[in-house]
């Protein structure tokens, strides 16, 4: 396997095993070289998405999201906020303190959204939503009071202001009839409306990005760039006025959410892809759209890993040739596996129950070639993360004019959180591609919660500093 990317775990595979299976396994290994082409491409494409007559045809889409700034320390106030497009659906009370420069979750309750909703209509899943919301407000006797509301709903929307944003198209396991092209505060005000048993005072909407960049921003105000690699992937960041083309103004900055999972659905990223991801975009929900994506987040990870182990078993390369019903059932390989195979200590170990549960004949070098599988698709994920982070940085740093750029980028998402070396040798390949950069990570404490909080309160200072 090429010594130029990340060291993968070879050991326990005899030499001329490693090379048969290293044959499937060198398209996933990207050379420095080829991440700075990944990056270069990308900066193309942000250029692309920002302009004023080049957007509609852009596949990185690159949407102002009407967060001029960031915290200034001074907001204050109690919130709802909503979480639509994670792992859960979440319902949660925050309240911001001046004083203490805290953001305090004063309560939270998780929704569980049942499969048929979330391919069902848009009037089931706002209903749902609503009904959620009105049994938080009777458990913390709040239904007397009109609170402001942030709505951290992660997938594209086209922003019209802070509380008009339309939905482009679902990504991730979401298809709900009758939402794309439509007003989601709208859709959800209806809701509340139609059930007439409380309501809610302004609204802010957020993609999970902002809110994760806004929670840490209360910590750190050098917090400019927020990134998620969750079920989906996406990152945002401070875009200077004079470039976002696509709103009026010049002065100050904006927060662009970039959507950089539809990186690539415009073709641009097919020598990298390899057969596998082909087949995953293909058999997906939403074939050709999110194309980076479907190659970084949780919600395909184990599919990937799935696909190359059926492949190496065909080869006779694993399992004696013997593959298992559960190995050809899709979803059935999930990417949480990945974490626990690759887990330092005990990752041998959980290979083994893995592979035992999903009923598969294994011996000791089986288990080491499918931590080898696992080590090698997530480490691609890594790096594809770092290119796209390091373009933002050197944006950011060119923007500025600046020689030295220091900044730090707030992070969330189950596979930078749970997975042993992600968040390691992420950070180690944007220090290759983005060297005049000095970028702090900070894991954000429930950023799509409290940064929706956050985005609310921001947005309440600014309308009330322009009416004194
Ligand atoms: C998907 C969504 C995007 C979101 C990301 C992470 O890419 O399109 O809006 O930020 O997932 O949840």
């Amino acid at each position: 396997l090429n010594s130029d990317t990340a060291t993968l775990h070879t050991d326990g595979i005899p030499q001329d095993m490693l090379v048969k299976v290293g044959k499937y396994l060198e398209p996933f290994s990207l050379s420095v070289e080829k991440l700075q082409e990944v990056s270069a491409q990308l900066q193309k494409d942000m250029i692309q998405g920002l302009g004023k007559y080049t957007h509609h045809r852009a596949s990185v889409k690159m949407l102002p999201t009407f967060v001029r700034a960031t915290p200034d320390g001074t907001e204050k106030g109690d919130f709802l906020a909503l979480d639509l497009g994670g792992t859960n659906f979440r319902v949660l009370h925050v309240r911001v303190m001046e004083e203490e420069q805290k953001v305090l979750k004063m309560n939270s309750q998780i929704c569980a959204i049942p499969q048929e909703i979330m391919l069902g209509t848009g009037e089931q899943l706002f209903d749902h939503i609503a009904e959620c919301l009105s049994e938080f407000l009777d458990s913390q006797k709040l239904k007397q009071q009109t609170l402001p509301l942030g709505f951290t709903f992660s997938f594209p929307c086209e922003q019209k202001e802070i509380d008009k944003s339309i939905l482009i198209h679902w990504t991730k396991g979401f298809n709900c009839s009758g939402v794309e092209g439509e007003d989601v505060v709208k859709l959800l005000k209806e809701a509340i409306h139609r059930r007439g048993d409380y309501d809610i005072g302004s609204v802010a909407m957020v993609n999970d990005t902002v809110g994760t960049m806004m929670s840490c921003g209360y910590r750190d105000r050098s917090c400019e760039i927020g990134m998620i690699i969750g079920t989906g992937t996406n990152a945002c960041y401070m875009e200077e006025m004079n470039n976002v083309k696509r709103v009026e103004g010049e002065e100050g900055r904006m927060c662009i959410n970039t959507e950089w999972g539809g990186f690539g659905d415009d073709g641009s990223l097919g020598d990298i892809l390899t057969e596998f991801d082909k087949v995953v975009d293909k058999t997906s929900i939403n074939p050709g759209v999110h194309i980076f994506e479907k190659m970084i987040s949780g919600m395909y990870l184990g599919e990937v890993v799935r696909l190359v182990l059926i492949k190496l078993t065909e080869e006779k390369l694993l399992f004696k040739g013997e593959a298992s019903a559960a190995l050809f059932t899709p979803g059935k390989f999930e990417t949480r596996f990945i974490s626990e195979i690759e887990e330092p200590d005990s990752g041998l170990k959980n290979a083994k129950q893995i592979l035992t549960k999903l009923n598969l004949k294994w011996d000791l070098v089986d288990a080491h070639v499918v931590r080898l599988v696992c080590d090698t698709v997530s480490s691609r994920s890594a790096r594809l993360c770092a290119a796209a982070l390091a373009t933002i940085a050197n944006r950011i740093r060119l923007n500025r004019g600046l020689d030295y750029l220091k900044t730090t980028v707030g992070v969330d998402g189950t596979v930078y959180r749970k997975h042993p070396n992600f968040s390691e040798e992420l950070q180690a390949a944007v220090r290759l591609l983005a060297p005049k950069c000095d970028i702090k990570f900070l894991v954000s404490e429930d950023g799509s919660g409290k940064g929706a909080a956050m985005v609310t309160a921001v947005a309440q200072r600014l309308a009330l500093q322009s009416r004194l």
